[in-house]
Order: structure tokens, then sequence, then C-alpha cells
């Protein structure tokens, strides 16, 4: 596995130094408060430093914050924006990974928290639903995956993807101001063309779900639309006319994501999250094609079930289908 850039004494150094809003901390202030020796706040202000953070070191006097790096994905700074948040600790950040999915679920088969985050500036081999492709180029998208371990049954399981939906729906709004559209079961589209896609992947038995993993691609800063994505697709910088910030994306769509998910877990939160997600589906109200591996079928999508299942009317006749069964959803008015 490459190096991960994640280190807890790195994100309390630069708490303990963001927080004093330019003044300089002297080496001693920040031993104490955290607890360090001299040698580990040097070695974190070092390696803060080597990842572009703007850290003057003024003799005798101390350290004082002077800005962050270039990176928009650098992860100690989501991390900090993700404070007050149980969710993003830690982000474990690579330039390049096959597919976050991977050690995503690695680390989730080895017992790691709910919680952690696995993000990449580009991927070699993203995957999509269905077997699908996500071309992954570097610097315009956003790729990465949560480790969840929800308390629901295995049967309320796909609660979890209309709930990432809602929850990028939610953290696109807030950074970026416009309110995306949500294609059953968790495409996230401008105007029909595609911005996010998520994929979820489970772990269960019979009775438990062991863990999801919950991977999200976001077209962020892409001026072209990559190659392999199915039907057209859009960026957040085409739609606003603007450069967004990734880490800021990521950090929000966590945040929503967790609060969601605390949601779904309260007494009756599956049934209000489908309720949420019913009345925000986009998908809900038009004539749909569905291919499954049997055939086609065609009718009016009416509804979500209590499992999260798409109901469609075909000619009087209504049909369920969870998104496992189906290969296309294509909507036709
Ligand atoms: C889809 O719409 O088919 C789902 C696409 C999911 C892409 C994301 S990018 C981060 C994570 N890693 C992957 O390999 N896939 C998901």
């Amino acid at each position: 596995m490459p190096t991960q850039k994640f280190s807890s004494t790195k994100i309390e150094v630069l708490r303990e130094l963001i927080d004093s809003q330019g003044d300089t901390v002297s080496g001693g202030r920040l031993c104490r408060a955290l607890g360090l020796s001299r040698q580990s706040v040097w070695k974190a202000v070092r390696s803060l430093q080597e990842d572009g953070y703007r850290i003057g070191s003024i003799p005798v006097k101390g350290y004082r914050f002077q800005g962050a790096p270039d990176n928009d994905l650098d992860p100690s700074w989501i991390e900090i924006l993700l404070s007050d948040c149980p969710w993003g600790h830690p982000v474990l950040y690579w330039e390049k990974l096959d597919s976050t999915q991977i050690p995503a679920k690695d680390l989730a088969r080895r017992g790691a928290l709910e919680g952690v985050v696995i993000l990449a500036n580009c991927q070699t081999s993203g995957r999509g639903r269905l077997g699908r492709t996500w071309i992954s180029p570097p610097e315009g998208g956003i790729y990465f995956s949560v480790i969840i371990r929800p308390s629901v049954k295995p049967d309320q399981i796909q609660t979890l993807s209309l709930v990432s939906a809602i929850a990028v729906q939610d953290a696109i709004l807030s950074r970026c101001g416009v309110r995306c559209q949500l294609k059953w079961p968790n495409d996230i589209l401008w105007k029909d063309s595609k911005v996010c896609g998520i994929l979820s992947e489970v772990s269960s038995e019979p009775g438990m779900v062991h863990y999801a993993v919950t991977g999200i691609g976001i077209n962020a800063n892409m001026a072209v639309k990559p190659m392999g994505l199915e039907g057209s697709a859009t960026s957040l910088a085409s739609i606003v006319g603007r450069k967004i910030h990734r880490g800021e994306v990521v950090a929000s769509v966590i945040r929503q994501f967790h609060q969601w998910v605390v949601r779904m877990e309260t007494g009756s939160g599956v049934k209000e999250i489908i309720s949420e997600y019913a009345s925000r589906c986009d998908t809900i109200g038009k004539m749909v094609r569905v291919v499954l591996d049997e055939g086609e079928i065609t009718g009016r999508a009416c509804g979500i079930d209590e499992r999260g299942n798409l109901l469609v009317d075909a000619g009087g006749e209504m049909r369920s289908f969870s998104a496992a069964d189906i290969t296309h959803l294509r909507t036709i008015s």
C-alpha cells in the first residue's frame, strides 16, 4: 500500500495553530497543551510544512499559522473542517489509487471504525455500479469512500443509498448554492446530466449488517466530460462557473452523511428517510424504462416502498424494483 499521510499529532498541532488566529504560539505552549515532546511538535510542524502548510518558525518565539496548502484535497484540512463531526477521522489520502473502495473494504474487514475516509486525487480502476467503470482523472474529480457500520437490518440497507444521495444533494446546495436532482437510487443530476455517482457495497449476514463502504464520485472541476461515464455528465464548476474547493465539498458531504445516518438509525428513522427521499426524488412521477436481465418494463415511477425499492405502475400492475434488480433505468418524459 502507498504511504498514508495521516497523523493525529499533526492535526492537533495544526488545530492549535489555527485556533490562535495568527498569533505566534511558543513550542512550550504547544507541548503543554497537547502533552507532546518538543521533538514531536517540531516533527509535526515540519511534516505540515512539507504538505504545503505555510507555518512560520520564529526563533525563540515559536510557530505561526500563515495559510493552508494549495492542494485543495489536503486531508489534514478536511479533518480540521470536520473537528466537530465524529466522521472523517482519519481521512487517509493517496495521490493515486486503483479504487478507494479497495483499501476502504480492506480496512472495514480488519475492524476500522465507522467514519474512516479513503480519499484519492485520481483512480486508475474507479468502479461504478453494476460493474461499470468510473473514469477518475486527477485534479478534476472527487473520489472517496466512507466506512459505515449502520445499525439497520439487512433488509433496510438500501436506505443507506438513499441517505447518501440526500447527503450529497444537501452538501452541494450548501457549498455551491444549487439544488441538484436525485435520480433513484443515488445518482445526482443537474438538468439531466450526471454530477455524482454513488456505489455502496455491504457486508452482511442474515439479521446483521457488518459494514458498508459507500464510495462517492463527484465531477467537481472537470471542464470536459470524462470518457466512460454513462449518458451526459457535467461538473460543479460548469454549473456554478467557478473552481470548486474539493476538500470543502468532501467535508460537507461527510458532515451531512453522518447527520442523516444518525437520523436513519433512530426509532422511525428508516421510514422518515424514505418519505424524505421520496419527496425529493426527481424520478417519481416520470415515465421510466426499466431494463432487467429478463427484459424491459415501461411504466410510471410512483413511489418508494419501505425497503427503498422503486414502485412502478406498469399499465395498472404495481411493480417494485430494488437497485440490484435493474440494469438500466431511463426516464422517458
Ligand atoms: C455509479 O454511478 O456508477 C457509481 C460511481 C461511484 C464512483 C466512486 S468514486 C469513489 C469510489 N471508488 C470507486 O472506485 N468508485 C466510487
